[in-house]
């Protein structure tokens, strides 16, 4: 996993952003160009977007590909993060729609997650495998400074973020019946969504920063005065939203941009350390 731009010295932030339709719109960026990247694990979503936003650099990469063609389940999410990876990045931020399993997360607020409970079955989770075997720690599989900048600067763009909660990812396309709904609710999770796991658990094992700006759309279909979750809403809500989260998006790299980027505090850019067992040869 270990690219030319894998170093935990690095000086300029290089933020990846995951995200959807609607965040293509950035005010500011210069330098803009779409370029394919390849790699071992076959071809990510799409071309990565390369912008500048004053010394932040920016990757941009439409999680579902340009015209919303790929499922939750069909997305490669390896071949996303190694993309990403050798972009360049130092950190990678996921903005993404979710279902608000809380009365009070409503739609149109965003959620800074802390915590995931991964309930997906249907996707490659790990570059590790035969041959090499590592177990990395997710147990807080947020990076706490990105987050926080990350909520800071969709507060900047206007939005009423939740710091913290809990992202249950289901495998999808469907969305939850009543009965795991009221399920998810009774775990104490906070949204519902598709796409970040394994997303966050890849970004570890590639020893990327990680965090999640995530977009509630939705009460899903447990609240009683909400009918239950349809495309349409979701769409308008997000939608409504896109121009905020490319606000907070420009915001982030403003606040970054004249700022030396040093290494986690916790440790992430190198968590693989301490993760490998397979013995060198
Ligand atoms: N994405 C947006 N709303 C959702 C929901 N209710 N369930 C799963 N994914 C979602």
């Amino acid at each position: 996993m270990r690219s030319p731009a894998d170093t935990t010295s690095v000086s300029q932030w290089t933020i990846g952003v995951l995200g959807g339709s609607g965040l293509y719109a950035i005010d500011g960026l210069k330098n803009e160009q779409w370029v394919k990247i390849d790699t071992p694990w076959g071809d990510p979503s799409d071309e990565i977007l390369f912008a500048d936003y004053g010394d932040v650099r920016l990757r941009f990469l439409p999680r579902h590909g340009r015209g919303h063609s790929l499922t939750p389940s069909a997305v490669n999410y390896r071949a996303n993060i190694d993309a990403l990876k050798r972009a360049g990045c130092t950190d990678l931020l996921s903005i993404s729609a979710v279902g608000s399993l809380k009365e009070h997360y409503v739609p149109g607020h965003f959620v800074a997650v802390d915590q995931f409970i991964d309930r997906t079955f249907a996707r490659e989770k790990s570059f590790f495998g035969p041959g090499c075997v590592a177990h990395v720690s997710v147990a807080d599989p947020i990076c706490p400074r990105l987050s926080a900048l990350a909520a800071q600067a969709a507060r900047s763009a206007g939005a009423t973020v939740h710091t913290g909660g809990t992202y249950l990812a289901i495998e999808g396309p469907q969305f939850s019946t009543k009965a795991e709904s009221a399920l998810y609710r009774q775990w104490g999770c906070d949204v519902i969504g598709m796409t970040n796991m394994p997303e966050a658990k890849l970004a570890r094992e590639a020893e990327l920063p990680y965090a999640t700006l995530a977009m509630v759309t939705d009460f899903d279909c447990w609240h009683p005065d909400h009918g239950s979750v349809d495309v349409a809403s979701v769409i308008a809500i997000l939608q409504q939203n896109a121009a905020t989260a490319g606000e907070a998006v420009r915001t982030l790299c403003e606040t970054l941009s004249g700022q030396p980027r040093t290494a986690c505090a916790s440790g992430i850019e190198t968590n693989l350390d301490v993760a490998i067992i397979t013995p060198p040869d």
